[in-house]
């Protein structure tokens, strides 16, 4: 598995732990930056990391900014992608499940380091159950479309 990863100035010093968790774990990373702690804008990286993952470069991404909000929204602004907010090992695992997330953003002025790495690793490892929530994902895609202006 090959995952994109990105941060603004508030998740940079988190990335760069996660760096650490999937190195551990033999995970494939590309880092799609941001590189330091100066001010930048965090669409700029939810943009980059989503497009990647939407072309299929990268089978799943991970974001970070201040809240992991502001990824969110921007990531999920990308046709294909499902991006999850995530501060608990329990939605880690439901997002893929249920929801068959391909981004994950966190805040690194939320969670703390460990938390963070046990998040990682349960959402890496969870596998989309498919059935009923294949059909909801669907009509997910149906309203990505249809709001879609193809720009
Ligand atoms: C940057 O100060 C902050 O707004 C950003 O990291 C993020 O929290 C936005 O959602």
């Amino acid at each position: 598995m090959k995952v994109a990863l990105g941060a603004d100035h508030g998740g940079y010093a988190l990335k760069e732990y996660v760096k650490k968790v999937l190195a551990e774990d033999s995970v494939e990373f590309h880092d799609f930056g941001t590189f330091s702690e100066d001010s930048v804008d965090y669409p700029d990286y939810a943009q980059k990391v989503a497009e990647e993952v939407a072309a299929g470069n990268f089978e799943r991404g991970i974001l970070i900014c201040g809240t992991g909000i502001g990824m969110e929204i921007a990531a999920n602004k990308v046709p294909g992608v499902r991006a999850a907010l995530v501060h608990d090992v329990y939605s880690a695992q439901a997002t893929r499940q249920h929801n068959d997330a391909n981004i994950l953003t966190m805040g690194g002025r939320v969670i703390g380091p460990a938390l963070a790495g046990a998040i990682v690793k349960a959402w890496l490892s969870s596998r989309f159950e498919g059935g009923r929530h294949a059909r909801r994902l669907e009509k997910i895609r149906a309203l990505e479309r249809k709001y879609s202006s193809g720009e």
